[in-house]
């Protein structure tokens, strides 16, 4: 029964944001975690119940539908107040979240809930957190790290100056989690070679400063052991207070910091960019800028890992396949009908949010974001303004 009871623990924080991801998990836990085929159906069973829309109590479905004008003034509303657009998220996600915050605050229509969010200040946060779905795991989809491992990173070392440091950015971070799988699978990978690549330096982003928090502290509750190892439990992590904290070593190689995929400038001179499970989340056209995006700030031959549902679709010219099934995929050059190399057009201009005249990019400075000096980057947003 107890552990049953670690089993729903680690659901419930993030059951409603994926129900269909967390019910897989929740199996997969309890197949671990419970002996008894009792004890493994309780978790599963419950799962299915809290995320069964009519057990809600009430059918929201397409109320947003009908309430275009409404919705574009929540994302006014919210751009004000977070400075993020969601206009750009895919419109059934978002129509999704704001119908369970309408639930939640008991509202049928959607023009009450723009009053709500306008009379209660802290209706905009709390709709802000409910958009990111920051649901994550150590290793989600073990197969795929297991072929980025085999099949994608040996490829960064072909043709590699001797002691060159690997670049990775992890994007939609959240708390840190796959930054830290990523960590730990570079450390395996370089310490096995003897190419003279011997350094990697990791810089994961999200929006969400609480998640941001969350993953440079690295503390993370018991139920982990279900996504590690226990020989990773014990090489990367100490045990503190019933709680696994990543040892120093591993948080040192990781820089976390607040950015904006859609408006902030990116990290350039990568070998690996992880993406997973955002791209998900926005709309067509988004997803199309962003690959182009990739494609500059990658390195020759550098690397794109997708969440599992994602994949570079008409940008297919930019990326070619590694392992198409676990979404890994290389950096190809640009080429035109004629198969010469083109040069693609910066993907510009990025916002800068000011706030009093001031960025405020909270504890960033855009050199360190981009690798390219400050005195570039103000003659691009001159070019661009
Ligand atoms: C479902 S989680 C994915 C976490 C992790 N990448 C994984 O696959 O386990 C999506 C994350 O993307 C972040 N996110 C959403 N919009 C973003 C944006 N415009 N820029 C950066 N991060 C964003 C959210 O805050 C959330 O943490």
């Amino acid at each position: 029964m107890r552990n049953s009871r670690v089993c729903i623990a680690a659901i419930m924080k993030s059951v409603s944001f994926a129900p269909n991801l967390i019910r897989d998990k929740t199996k997969r836990m309890a197949q671990r975690t419970c002996p008894s085929a009792g004890e493994r159906e309780l978790p599963v069973k419950l799962v299915k119940y809290i995320s069964n829309p009519a057990s809600a109590g009430k059918d929201t479905a397409g109320i947003i539908g009908n309430a275009k004008n409404a919705l574009q003034k929540i994302f006014i509303l919210l751009r004000n107040r977070t400075g993020h657009d969601f206009s750009v998220y895919k419109k059934s996600t978002v129509c999704r979240r704001i119908e369970r915050r309408m639930r939640i605050n008991n509202l049928n229509r959607v023009t009450e809930y723009l009053r709500y969010l306008q009379i209660h200040p802290q209706e905009p946060d709390l709709l802000f957190r409910e958009l990111l779905i920051g649901v994550t795991d150590f290793f989600r989809d073990p197969e795929a790290f297991e072929a980025l491992l085999k099949k994608g990173l040996p490829l960064l070392l072909e043709n590699r100056p001797r002691n060159s440091v690997i670049r990775a950015w992890v994007i939609g971070c959240s708390t840190g989690e796959e930054a830290y799988s990523l960590a730990m699978l570079l450390r395996v990978f370089l310490s096995k070679k003897k190419s003279g690549v011997h350094k990697f330096r990791i810089f994961a982003t999200d929006i969400d400063k609480n998640s941001l928090a969350a993953a440079r502290l690295g503390v993370y509750p018991s139920v982990i052991s279900a996504d590690l190892s226990e020989a990773r439990l014990r090489k990367y992590f100490i045990i503190e207070d019933d709680k696994y904290r990543v040892r120093r070593e591993l948080r040192e190689m990781i820089h976390f910091a607040a950015q904006d995929i859609i408006t902030d400038p990116p990290f350039t001179g990568l070998d690996v960019i992880s993406c997973r499970n955002v791209l998900i989340y926005l709309n067509s056209e988004v997803q199309k800028k962003l690959f182009q995006l990739f494609h500059g700030a990658l390195n020759p031959s550098g690397l794109l890992f997708l969440g599992n549902c994602e994949s570079p679709g008409s940008s297919g010219s930019l990326f070619k396949p590694v392992d198409r099934r676990h979404k890994i995929f290389s950096r190809r050059e640009a080429t035109d009908s004629q198969g010469e190399p083109i040069g693609l057009p910066p993907f510009l201009p990025y916002r800068v949010k000011k706030e009093n005249g001031t960025d405020i990019r909270a504890g960033l400075s855009l050199s360190y974001v981009s690798g390219v000096t400050e005195a570039e980057i103000d003659s691009q947003k001159r070019a661009s303004a």
